[in-house]
């Protein structure tokens, strides 16, 4: 089949890749000319394991392409699909500039049968935009050219996203007419093993599907997060109650884990955007917000415990801070806690020594030439002259730690750790503070 992906980001290149993968020709579209020209040169502008070797072997087999002319895009594939971002608007809701400047360019330049993929997290109603965004460009052009549009959530999550993408757990689609549904099927076939992967349902239902699965993910983890914070008032230890409750199969044991908050580019802003799409029908969802509010508050955990040891002015104070990436595996920092830590510290007066395997680059670009945060280029070298140590994110390189050596080096020796590594008792054994999230 023929392809167009429009949004070469993290969805549009994996999605883009795996279906290439699966034998489809595939060209990726960006108005980002950076970002192909770097593709066409043969690099990768995101870190995702994988990712380089899927875009190599397919960039090579002459089945994945990358442009930034649109009408060679909107001409090339009979499947079209939409994957640029959605990022909140000022009140939190969805904003769809991108979805419908794409839906636009196609209208203005199709002359034959589309179907349109909405594959970005869009609200619910979306698809009728889109669909309507096209008729005017047909209206305008004087033309009447078949084309269907489907709503295919992606659930992809960073750091697995070529597994996610090649084995998905199921896939959504929202479509009402045979056709579509047909070129669906036979699109997806590649990716249906055991049982059937294809849930058809119609496109409203699909749309929300979307929004729902990340909201419960969410909710998950505030409720952990928030009973994280009253294990620690009553004595408890939150890494035995998720044990506990893990092993219950109507509960199961995923995105249970507490820590120092969600993060990255899908669960703080569809949470928002549900909660907006649920004001804007009159029906408030009271939950959803708590899940924001408890979200928001758990990021500043961190710093409370901090606060406490060391006081409210932290000037002279140096810290440093294992983890940037929102979660491993990834260089994504958008809504990644070790922002909102960093900023509090520095608020306080402190100074910051980062280490992170991949998202430093990004982290650099975020903060810019700020004198109070400086970059190490080992983990423990971010130790040196610091008063504790911050850990963030839960890369695999900071799992067995020589705590000793952490204890020697410290001027006041504590680890705050945010995403609960190590069995409390190893680093306390070695002299340290370590104080965690929810544990005893
Ligand atoms: P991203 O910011 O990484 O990529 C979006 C790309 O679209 C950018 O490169 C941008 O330059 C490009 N773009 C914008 N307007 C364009 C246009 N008119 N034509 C061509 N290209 C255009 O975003 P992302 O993380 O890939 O997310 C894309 C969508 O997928 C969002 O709706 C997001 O919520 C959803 N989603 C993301 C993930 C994830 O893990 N990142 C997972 C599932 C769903
Ligand atoms: C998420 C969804 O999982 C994916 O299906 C969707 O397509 C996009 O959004 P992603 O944002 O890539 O994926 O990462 P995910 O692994 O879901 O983690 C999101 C955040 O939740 C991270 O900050 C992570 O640290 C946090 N998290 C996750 C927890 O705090 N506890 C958990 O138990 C799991």
């Amino acid at each position: 089949m023929k392809i167009t992906v429009v949004g070469t980001g993290y969805v549009g290149l994996v999605s883009g890749a795996c279906l290439a993968e699966v034998g489809n020709d595939v060209l990726c579209l960006d108005v980002n000319p950076e970002k192909i020209r770097v593709l066409k040169e043969g690099g990768i502008p995101i870190h995702e394991p994988g990712l380089d070797q899927v875009v190599a072997r397919n960039v090579a087999a002459g089945r994945l392409h990358f442009t930034t002319d649109i009408e060679e895009a909107v001409r090339f594939g009979t499947i079209q699909f939409i994957a640029v971002g959605t990022p909140p608007d000022e009140d939190g809701s969805a904003d769809l500039q991108y979805v419908l400047a794409a839906a636009r360019n196609i209208g203005r330049l199709m002359n034959d049968y589309k179907v349109v993929i909405d594959k970005s997290t869009v609200p619910v109603g979306t698809a009728d935009k889109v669909r309507a965004a096209i008729a005017e460009e047909l209206r305008k052009r004087g033309v009447v050219v078949p084309y269907s549009v489907v709503s295919n959530p992606e659930f992809l999550k960073e750091g697995a996203a070529v597994d996610d993408f090649m084995r998905p757990d199921r896939i959504v689609v929202g479509a009402e007419d045979d056709q579509a549904i047909n070129l669906m099927r036979a699109l997806y076939a590649p990716f249906q093993r055991n049982h059937e992967k294809l849930v058809i349902m119609d496109v409203r239902s699909a749309e929300l599907t979307k929004y729902a699965a990340n909201a419960m993910l969410a909710t998950r983890i505030s409720f952990m997060n928030e009973l994280a914070v009253l294990a620690e008032k009553l004595g408890a230890d939150i890494e035995q109650v998720r044990q506990g409750i893990g092993s219950d199969p109507r509960i199961g044991w995923h995105f249970l884990y507490a820590g120092c908050g969600y993060g990255g580019s899908c669960f703080p802003k569809d949470v928002k955007a549900l909660i907006q799409t649920a004001a804007g029908a009159g029906q408030g969802l009271k939950v959803l917000q708590a899940v924001e509010d408890a979200n928001d508050a758990q990021k500043l955990v961190l710093v409370d415990k901090i606060v406490r040891r060391f006081g409210e002015d932290l000037t002279g104070k140096h810290f440093a801070l294992w983890g940037l990436a929102f979660k491993p595996n990834t260089d994504d920092m958008r809504e990644a806690p070790s922002r909102v830590i960093i900023h509090e510290l520095f608020k306080r007066g402190a100074t910051v020594t980062a280490y992170d395997p991949v998202a430093m680059d990004e982290t650099r670009r975020i903060f810019g030439d700020d004198s109070r945060l400086s970059y190490a280029s080992r983990p423990m070298q971010a130790l040196q002259g610091a008063d504790a140590l911050v850990i963030v994110t839960e890369w695999k390189e900071f799992r067995s730690p020589d705590f000793e050596a952490i204890k020697a080096i410290l001027k006041s020796p504590a680890i705050f750790d945010g995403r609960n590594m190590y069995d409390p008792a190893l680093p306390r054994a070695a002299g340290l503070d370590y104080e965690a999230i929810g544990r005893k």
